[in-house]
Protein backbone atom coordinates (compact mmCIF):
# COMPACT_ATOMS: atom_id res chain seq x y z
CA UNK A 1 0.00 0.00 0.00
CA UNK A 2 1.35 3.33 -1.39
CA UNK A 3 1.36 5.87 2.00
CA UNK A 4 1.05 9.59 1.61
CA UNK A 5 2.98 11.82 3.77
CA UNK A 6 1.38 15.26 4.45
CA UNK A 7 3.87 17.39 5.93
CA UNK A 8 4.74 21.48 6.48
CA UNK A 9 7.52 23.21 4.73
CA UNK A 10 9.48 25.81 6.12
CA UNK A 11 8.39 28.72 3.24
CA UNK A 12 8.88 32.37 4.40
CA UNK A 13 11.16 33.56 7.15
CA UNK A 14 8.90 36.25 9.37
CA UNK A 15 9.70 39.57 10.11
CA UNK A 16 8.27 40.36 13.58
CA UNK A 17 5.27 38.03 14.43
CA UNK A 18 5.02 34.71 12.45
CA UNK A 19 2.14 34.15 10.18
CA UNK A 20 0.34 31.34 7.79
CA UNK A 21 2.11 32.17 5.03
CA UNK A 22 5.53 31.38 6.58
CA UNK A 23 3.98 27.85 5.98
CA UNK A 24 3.38 25.60 3.07
CA UNK A 25 1.49 22.27 3.46
CA UNK A 26 2.12 19.49 0.90
CA UNK A 27 1.59 15.66 0.34
CA UNK A 28 4.84 13.61 -0.58
CA UNK A 29 5.22 10.01 -0.75
CA UNK A 30 6.76 8.01 1.49
CA UNK A 31 10.41 7.29 0.60
CA UNK A 32 11.70 3.49 0.39
CA UNK A 33 13.10 2.11 4.15
CA UNK A 34 16.71 0.92 3.67
CA UNK A 35 18.41 -1.64 6.01
CA UNK A 36 17.98 -0.23 9.84
CA UNK A 37 15.63 2.70 8.89
CA UNK A 38 12.33 2.96 11.03
CA UNK A 39 8.85 4.44 9.54
CA UNK A 40 6.95 6.27 12.19
CA UNK A 41 2.97 7.42 11.95
CA UNK A 42 3.42 10.56 14.04
CA UNK A 43 0.09 10.42 16.51
CA UNK A 44 0.65 14.41 18.06
CA UNK A 45 3.38 16.62 17.39
CA UNK A 46 4.29 19.52 20.17
CA UNK A 47 4.32 23.14 18.90
CA UNK A 48 6.93 24.88 21.27
CA UNK A 49 7.64 28.26 21.69
CA UNK A 50 11.77 27.76 20.93
CA UNK A 51 10.48 26.88 17.08
CA UNK A 52 9.52 30.72 16.79
CA UNK A 53 14.08 31.17 17.59
CA UNK A 54 14.96 28.50 15.01
CA UNK A 55 12.85 30.10 12.35
CA UNK A 56 15.38 32.93 12.34
CA UNK A 57 18.63 33.55 10.22
CA UNK A 58 20.55 33.79 13.38
CA UNK A 59 23.09 32.11 15.41
CA UNK A 60 21.61 31.02 18.70
CA UNK A 61 22.21 27.63 20.80
CA UNK A 62 20.66 24.95 18.19
CA UNK A 63 20.73 25.20 14.13
CA UNK A 64 18.03 27.45 12.46
CA UNK A 65 15.32 25.13 10.59
CA UNK A 66 16.25 25.53 6.72
CA UNK A 67 14.06 27.42 4.39
CA UNK A 68 11.98 25.05 2.21
CA UNK A 69 12.57 22.07 4.29
CA UNK A 70 10.02 19.72 6.64
CA UNK A 71 10.07 21.61 9.89
CA UNK A 72 11.52 19.86 13.08
CA UNK A 73 9.09 19.15 15.91
CA UNK A 74 8.91 16.61 19.34
CA UNK A 75 6.36 13.87 18.47
CA UNK A 76 4.94 10.93 19.63
CA UNK A 77 4.15 8.02 17.17
CA UNK A 78 3.61 4.45 16.22
CA UNK A 79 6.17 2.49 14.13
CA UNK A 80 4.26 1.97 11.10
CA UNK A 81 7.17 -0.45 9.42
CA UNK A 82 10.53 -1.22 10.37
CA UNK A 83 13.85 -2.83 8.77
CA UNK A 84 15.50 -2.14 12.04
CA UNK A 85 15.54 -4.72 14.81
CA UNK A 86 15.20 -2.90 17.24
CA UNK A 87 12.13 -1.80 16.70
CA UNK A 88 8.50 -3.47 15.75
CA UNK A 89 5.49 -2.75 14.53
CA UNK A 90 2.82 -1.05 16.87
CA UNK A 91 5.45 0.05 19.09
CA UNK A 92 4.99 3.51 20.22
CA UNK A 93 8.19 5.97 20.71
CA UNK A 94 8.97 9.87 20.86
CA UNK A 95 11.72 11.64 20.01
CA UNK A 96 12.72 14.87 17.66
CA UNK A 97 10.71 14.02 14.78
CA UNK A 98 8.72 16.44 11.96
CA UNK A 99 5.92 18.18 11.24
CA UNK A 100 4.54 15.64 9.23
CA UNK A 101 1.98 12.45 9.16
CA UNK A 102 4.98 10.54 8.31
CA UNK A 103 8.49 10.46 9.21
CA UNK A 104 11.37 7.63 7.89
CA UNK A 105 14.36 7.68 10.60
CA UNK A 106 17.36 6.45 9.27
CA UNK A 107 19.24 3.61 11.63
CA UNK A 108 15.89 4.49 13.80
CA UNK A 109 18.61 7.18 15.66
CA UNK A 110 17.17 9.53 18.16
CA UNK A 111 13.47 7.84 18.90
CA UNK A 112 13.31 5.86 21.93
CA UNK A 113 9.91 3.49 23.14
CA UNK A 114 7.42 4.54 25.59
CA UNK A 115 5.53 3.04 27.39
CA UNK A 116 1.56 4.09 26.75
CA UNK A 117 0.45 2.90 29.83
CA UNK A 118 2.39 5.30 31.85
CA UNK A 119 -0.07 8.33 30.93
CA UNK A 120 -1.90 9.68 28.02
CA UNK A 121 0.25 10.00 24.84
CA UNK A 122 0.36 13.75 24.49
CA UNK A 123 1.65 14.10 27.85
CA UNK A 124 5.12 12.62 26.55
CA UNK A 125 5.58 15.98 24.33
CA UNK A 126 4.39 17.81 27.81
CA UNK A 127 4.86 16.63 31.82
CA UNK A 128 6.77 13.83 31.03
CA UNK A 129 8.60 15.44 28.07
CA UNK A 130 10.92 18.40 27.13
CA UNK A 131 8.39 20.59 29.28
CA UNK A 132 7.99 19.09 31.85
CA UNK A 133 11.82 18.64 32.15
CA UNK A 134 12.51 22.14 31.99
CA UNK A 135 9.89 22.82 34.87
CA UNK A 136 12.14 20.10 37.43
CA UNK A 137 15.42 21.34 36.19
CA UNK A 138 14.43 25.23 36.19
CA UNK A 139 12.43 24.88 39.99
CA UNK A 140 14.87 22.44 41.38
CA UNK A 141 18.57 22.86 40.28
CA UNK A 142 18.33 26.43 39.68
CA UNK A 143 15.40 27.72 42.05
CA UNK A 144 16.51 25.41 45.24
CA UNK A 145 13.04 26.15 46.92
CA UNK A 146 12.54 25.89 50.56
CA UNK A 147 9.44 25.48 52.48
CA UNK A 148 7.85 28.31 52.86
CA UNK A 149 9.25 30.74 50.34
CA UNK A 150 7.41 32.46 47.90
CA UNK A 151 7.46 30.83 43.96
CA UNK A 152 6.42 33.59 41.16
CA UNK A 153 5.93 31.62 37.86
CA UNK A 154 4.90 33.49 34.50
CA UNK A 155 2.85 32.13 31.95
CA UNK A 156 1.35 29.64 34.73
CA UNK A 157 -1.01 27.98 32.88
CA UNK A 158 1.61 26.65 30.13
CA UNK A 159 3.11 23.20 29.56
CA UNK A 160 6.08 24.41 31.74
CA UNK A 161 4.30 26.69 33.87
CA UNK A 162 1.93 24.54 35.34
CA UNK A 163 4.56 21.99 36.04
CA UNK A 164 6.37 24.46 38.04
CA UNK A 165 3.79 25.96 40.21
CA UNK A 166 2.73 22.26 41.31
CA UNK A 167 6.13 21.06 41.85
CA UNK A 168 6.81 24.38 44.35
CA UNK A 169 3.81 23.70 46.16
CA UNK A 170 5.08 20.21 46.64
CA UNK A 171 8.10 21.51 48.13
CA UNK A 172 5.67 23.37 50.55
CA UNK A 173 6.11 26.96 49.08
CA UNK A 174 3.46 29.86 48.31
CA UNK A 175 3.20 29.85 45.19
CA UNK A 176 1.85 33.00 42.44
CA UNK A 177 1.45 32.92 39.00
CA UNK A 178 -0.06 35.32 36.11
CA UNK A 179 -1.25 34.28 33.17
CA UNK A 180 -3.52 36.28 30.32
CA UNK A 181 -6.76 35.32 30.93
CA UNK A 182 -9.36 34.95 34.00
CA UNK A 183 -10.21 30.92 33.00
CA UNK A 184 -6.30 30.20 32.88
CA UNK A 185 -5.99 31.52 36.11
CA UNK A 186 -8.91 30.29 38.03
CA UNK A 187 -7.49 26.59 36.61
CA UNK A 188 -4.02 27.45 38.19
CA UNK A 189 -5.63 27.87 41.38
CA UNK A 190 -8.46 25.20 41.68
CA UNK A 191 -7.00 23.05 39.50
CA UNK A 192 -3.04 22.96 40.06
CA UNK A 193 -3.21 24.85 43.93
CA UNK A 194 -1.55 28.17 43.02
CA UNK A 195 -2.17 30.41 46.33
CA UNK A 196 -3.06 32.98 43.72
CA UNK A 197 -3.14 33.46 40.24
CA UNK A 198 -3.59 36.89 38.74
CA UNK A 199 -4.80 38.55 34.75
CA UNK A 200 -1.34 39.94 34.01
CA UNK A 201 -3.49 41.38 31.12
CA UNK A 202 -5.98 43.26 32.93
CA UNK A 203 -4.23 44.47 36.57
CA UNK A 204 -4.28 47.86 36.96
CA UNK A 205 -0.12 47.10 37.06
CA UNK A 206 1.97 44.25 37.27
CA UNK A 207 3.93 46.16 40.55
CA UNK A 208 1.16 46.09 42.88
CA UNK A 209 -0.48 42.66 42.06
CA UNK A 210 3.25 41.00 42.79
CA UNK A 211 2.53 43.49 45.95
CA UNK A 212 -0.44 42.05 46.87
CA UNK A 213 0.09 38.39 46.12
CA UNK A 214 3.47 38.52 47.33
CA UNK A 215 3.68 39.81 50.86
CA UNK A 216 6.90 39.08 51.43
CA UNK A 217 8.17 39.36 48.75
CA UNK A 218 9.63 36.65 46.29
CA UNK A 219 12.42 34.27 46.55
CA UNK A 220 12.38 32.42 42.99
CA UNK A 221 10.86 33.48 39.92
CA UNK A 222 10.22 31.09 37.53
CA UNK A 223 10.87 33.14 34.06
CA UNK A 224 9.12 32.82 31.45
CA UNK A 225 8.22 35.71 29.76
CA UNK A 226 10.47 38.81 29.98
CA UNK A 227 10.46 42.25 29.07
CA UNK A 228 8.10 44.27 31.09
CA UNK A 229 6.70 40.96 33.66
CA UNK A 230 10.62 40.85 34.18
CA UNK A 231 11.06 44.42 35.16
CA UNK A 232 7.92 44.62 37.62
CA UNK A 233 9.45 41.35 39.34
CA UNK A 234 12.96 42.92 39.96
CA UNK A 235 11.03 45.17 41.97
CA UNK A 236 9.83 42.94 44.21
CA UNK A 237 13.02 40.37 44.45
CA UNK A 238 13.92 39.32 47.98
CA UNK A 239 17.91 39.21 49.24
CA UNK A 240 19.36 36.15 48.04
CA UNK A 241 16.68 35.63 45.93
CA UNK A 242 16.54 33.22 42.28
CA UNK A 243 15.77 33.72 38.89
CA UNK A 244 15.58 30.69 36.79
CA UNK A 245 15.79 32.45 33.38
CA UNK A 246 13.81 29.65 31.21
CA UNK A 247 12.30 31.97 28.50
CA UNK A 248 11.42 35.64 27.16
CA UNK A 249 8.00 34.76 24.72
CA UNK A 250 7.05 38.58 25.38
CA UNK A 251 10.20 38.94 23.20
CA UNK A 252 10.43 36.49 20.77
CA UNK A 253 8.32 37.91 17.68
CA UNK A 254 9.40 41.74 18.42
CA UNK A 255 11.97 43.12 15.95
CA UNK A 256 13.48 45.62 18.99
CA UNK A 257 13.67 43.66 22.29
CA UNK A 258 12.46 45.74 25.15
CA UNK A 259 15.03 47.04 27.77
CA UNK A 260 14.93 46.30 31.16
CA UNK A 261 15.45 49.02 33.59
CA UNK A 262 15.39 47.78 37.07
CA UNK A 263 18.30 45.55 37.22
CA UNK A 264 19.88 47.16 40.37
CA UNK A 265 17.63 44.74 42.12
CA UNK A 266 19.68 41.98 40.70
CA UNK A 267 23.19 44.13 42.47
CA UNK A 268 21.49 45.08 46.05
CA UNK A 269 19.33 41.89 45.89
CA UNK A 270 22.48 39.58 45.15
CA UNK A 271 20.19 37.84 43.36
CA UNK A 272 21.27 34.94 41.49
CA UNK A 273 19.69 34.74 37.52
CA UNK A 274 20.65 31.77 35.75
CA UNK A 275 19.31 31.26 32.06
CA UNK A 276 19.61 27.31 30.69
CA UNK A 277 18.58 25.40 27.91
CA UNK A 278 17.38 22.14 28.64
CA UNK A 279 18.85 20.07 26.50
CA UNK A 280 22.28 20.36 28.20
CA UNK A 281 21.18 18.30 31.12
CA UNK A 282 19.88 14.98 29.29
CA UNK A 283 21.96 13.51 31.84
CA UNK A 284 19.52 14.43 34.46
CA UNK A 285 16.42 12.35 32.70
CA UNK A 286 16.32 9.66 34.79
CA UNK A 287 16.06 11.98 38.09
CA UNK A 288 13.55 13.89 36.41
CA UNK A 289 11.60 10.76 35.62
CA UNK A 290 11.67 9.13 39.03
CA UNK A 291 10.37 12.63 40.13
CA UNK A 292 7.43 13.39 38.20
CA UNK A 293 7.22 10.37 36.83
CA UNK A 294 6.67 8.84 40.09
CA UNK A 295 4.68 12.57 41.43
CA UNK A 296 2.17 11.68 38.70
CA UNK A 297 1.39 8.13 39.27
CA UNK A 298 0.98 8.61 43.01
CA UNK A 299 -2.05 11.32 41.81
CA UNK A 300 0.18 14.65 43.66
CA UNK A 301 0.39 16.11 39.88
CA UNK A 302 -2.10 17.18 37.29
CA UNK A 303 -1.59 17.95 33.92
CA UNK A 304 -3.76 19.93 31.21
CA UNK A 305 -3.38 19.57 27.46
CA UNK A 306 -4.83 21.29 24.51
CA UNK A 307 -5.39 19.55 20.77
CA UNK A 308 -5.48 20.89 17.57
CA UNK A 309 -6.68 18.70 15.35
CA UNK A 310 -4.80 17.67 11.93
CA UNK A 311 -1.24 18.62 10.18
CA UNK A 312 -2.83 20.93 8.24
CA UNK A 313 -3.98 22.91 11.73
CA UNK A 314 0.08 22.69 12.85
CA UNK A 315 1.03 26.24 11.87
CA UNK A 316 -2.59 28.01 13.53
CA UNK A 317 -1.90 25.94 16.16
CA UNK A 318 1.70 27.21 16.49
CA UNK A 319 1.25 31.08 16.00
CA UNK A 320 -1.91 31.07 18.64
CA UNK A 321 0.31 29.14 20.85
CA UNK A 322 2.75 32.20 21.04
CA UNK A 323 -0.08 34.55 21.42
CA UNK A 324 -1.43 32.60 24.11
CA UNK A 325 -4.46 30.79 22.58
CA UNK A 326 -3.58 27.69 23.81
CA UNK A 327 -4.80 26.46 27.09
CA UNK A 328 -2.48 24.36 28.60
CA UNK A 329 0.47 22.42 26.67
CA UNK A 330 -0.28 22.91 22.80
CA UNK A 331 -0.19 19.88 20.67
CA UNK A 332 -1.22 18.80 17.48
CA UNK A 333 -3.50 15.62 16.61
CA UNK A 334 -2.27 14.17 13.37
CA UNK A 335 -3.49 10.38 13.49
CA UNK A 336 -5.71 8.17 15.39
CA UNK A 337 -4.56 7.40 18.73
CA UNK A 338 -5.09 3.93 19.55
CA UNK A 339 -4.78 4.86 23.49
CA UNK A 340 -6.90 7.33 23.47
CA UNK A 341 -9.62 7.14 26.57
N1 LIG B 1 15.12 27.06 28.50
C1 LIG B 1 14.56 25.98 27.97
O1 LIG B 1 15.22 24.96 27.74
C2 LIG B 1 13.09 26.02 27.65
C3 LIG B 1 12.37 24.84 27.37
C4 LIG B 1 10.99 24.92 27.16
C5 LIG B 1 10.36 26.16 27.19
N2 LIG B 1 11.09 27.27 27.43
C6 LIG B 1 10.45 28.59 27.53
O2 LIG B 1 9.45 28.51 28.51
C7 LIG B 1 8.43 29.46 28.24
C8 LIG B 1 7.08 28.75 28.28
O3 LIG B 1 7.05 27.77 27.25
P1 LIG B 1 5.85 26.74 27.15
O4 LIG B 1 6.24 25.69 26.21
O5 LIG B 1 5.39 26.38 28.51
O6 LIG B 1 4.73 27.63 26.44
P2 LIG B 1 3.24 27.88 26.96
O7 LIG B 1 3.33 28.62 28.25
O8 LIG B 1 2.47 26.63 26.92
O9 LIG B 1 2.68 28.82 25.81
C9 LIG B 1 3.16 30.11 25.67
C10 LIG B 1 2.41 31.09 26.56
O10 LIG B 1 3.15 32.29 26.71
C11 LIG B 1 2.27 33.30 27.10
N3 LIG B 1 2.60 34.56 26.42
C12 LIG B 1 2.69 34.79 25.10
N4 LIG B 1 3.02 36.07 24.87
C13 LIG B 1 3.14 36.66 26.08
C14 LIG B 1 3.46 37.99 26.50
N5 LIG B 1 3.71 38.97 25.63
N6 LIG B 1 3.49 38.23 27.83
C15 LIG B 1 3.23 37.25 28.71
N7 LIG B 1 2.93 35.98 28.37
C16 LIG B 1 2.88 35.70 27.07
C17 LIG B 1 0.85 32.87 26.67
O11 LIG B 1 0.09 32.61 27.85
P3 LIG B 1 -0.80 33.75 28.54
O12 LIG B 1 -2.21 33.51 28.11
O13 LIG B 1 -0.59 33.48 29.97
O14 LIG B 1 -0.31 35.08 28.07
C18 LIG B 1 1.09 31.55 25.96
O15 LIG B 1 0.07 30.62 26.19
C19 LIG B 1 8.77 30.08 26.89
O16 LIG B 1 9.41 31.30 27.10
C20 LIG B 1 9.75 29.08 26.29
O17 LIG B 1 10.62 29.67 25.36
C21 LIG B 1 12.44 27.22 27.65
Amino acid sequence: MTITNRRVIFEKRPEGWVSEDCFRVEDAPVPELGDGDVLVRNIYMSVDPYMRGRMNDEKSYTAGFALGKVMQCGAVGEIAESRNPKFEAGQIVTGMLNWETHTVVPGGAGIVRIDPALAPLPYFLGILGMPGFTAWYGLLKIGEPKAGETVYVSAASGAVGQVVGQIAKLKGCRVVGSAGDDAKCKWCVEGCGFDACFNYKTVDSVEDALKQHCPHGIDIYFENVGGRMLDAVLTRLNPFSRIALCGMISQYNLKQPEGIHNVRSLLVNKVKLQGFIISDHFDLQPEFMRDVGGWLKDGKLTYRVDVADGIDNAPKAFIGMLKGENFGKQVVKLGDDPYQA
